[in-house]
């Protein structure tokens, strides 16, 4: 598929989904969130792609946020309905992916910027990245989901101060809030990003398929994450990457897992 805001780009097993409206800060619109959709959605179900990371074009914004320009004139109807859709086909999706998704915060992430990097499964950020969620200085909250993944990643007090403030936190802040996991140079931080995926990729993908569904499964209301993760180590032994993993181990030799 051709798209107009994103590159995608594979090698060895990753693929880099690169958000590419850098003269608007990698703004997001409309047409990049679906754009978005389908990229993701390709690269889920593509077999050679292992890791997915996104990251921002130019070297000032990861993404500066939803399209401002896009939404300044909607009706409480179709508020609602840009952040249920959004939600749906683009913050929930990323998470709830099997493919692992790293977040490479390559300068602003505000607004559903920091929620789109919320939403993959963690982050790594340049030392020149500036996260926050501006919305109740626009007169509105966050909709796509930061009011709840900010507090699950940093804790409410901190979410609560971060969002009521509208203020901006550096990348040393984030890390030590638990919001990204590494801070790089800006040079350094797809190779780092690629040296994580590479270590994952390593690994049976359909066990980290599962551990993915079963950290997930801790944040749904109504769902016992505790019954998810037997169901999902259960289903673990049924695979030939398990038969590999532990045979592997016993013959005292590196796994190669199938994939299966
Ligand atoms: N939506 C639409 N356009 C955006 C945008 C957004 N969220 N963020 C940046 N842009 C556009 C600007 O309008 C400008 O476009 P123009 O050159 O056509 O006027 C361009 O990107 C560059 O931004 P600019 O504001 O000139 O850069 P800056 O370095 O002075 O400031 C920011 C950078 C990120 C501080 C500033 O752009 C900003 O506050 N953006 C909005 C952040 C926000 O509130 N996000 C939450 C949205 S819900």
């Amino acid at each position: 598929m051709n798209f107009n805001n994103i590159l995608t780009e594979y090698d060895n097993g990753i693929t880099t989904i690169t958000i590419n409206r850098p003269k608007k800060l990698n703004a997001l619109n409309q047409e990049t969130i679906n754009e978005l959709h389908h990229a993701f959605k390709e690269a889920d179900l593509d077999e050679d792609t292992k890791v997915i990371i996104l990251t921002g074009s130019g070297e000032k914004a990861f993404v500066a946020g939803a399209d401002i320009s896009e939404f300044a004139d909607y009706t409480i109807e179709e508020g609602e309905y840009l952040a249920a859709n959004g939600q749906k086909i683009l913050f929930s999706f990323v998470e709830q992916l099997s493919t692992p998704v790293i977040a490479a915060v390559n300068g602003f992430a505000l607004g559903g910027g920091l929620e789109l990097a919320m939403a993959c499964h963690f982050r790594v950020a340049s030392d020149n990245a500036k996260m926050g969620l501006p919305e109740v200085s626009l007169g509105v909250i966050p909709g796509y989901g930061g009011t709840q993944r900010l507090t699950q990643l940093v804790g409410k007090g901190r979410a609560m101060e971060m969002i009521m403030t509208a203020g901006m936190i550096d990348a040393n802040k984030a890390l030590d809030f638990g919001l990204v996991n590494h801070v790089t140079t800006q040079d350094e931080l797809l190779p780092l990003c690629e040296t994580i995926a590479n270590k994952i990729t390593k690994n049976s993908m359909v066990a980290v398929a599962e551990a993915i569904k079963a950290v997930n499964a801790s944040f749904e209301e109504g769902i016992n994450g505790y019954e998810v993760e037997i169901k999902a180590f259960g289903k673990c032994f049924g695979t030939e990457d398990f038969t590999e993993g532990t045979t592997a181990f016993l013959e005292k030799r590196k796994a190669e897992f199938p994939g299966k």
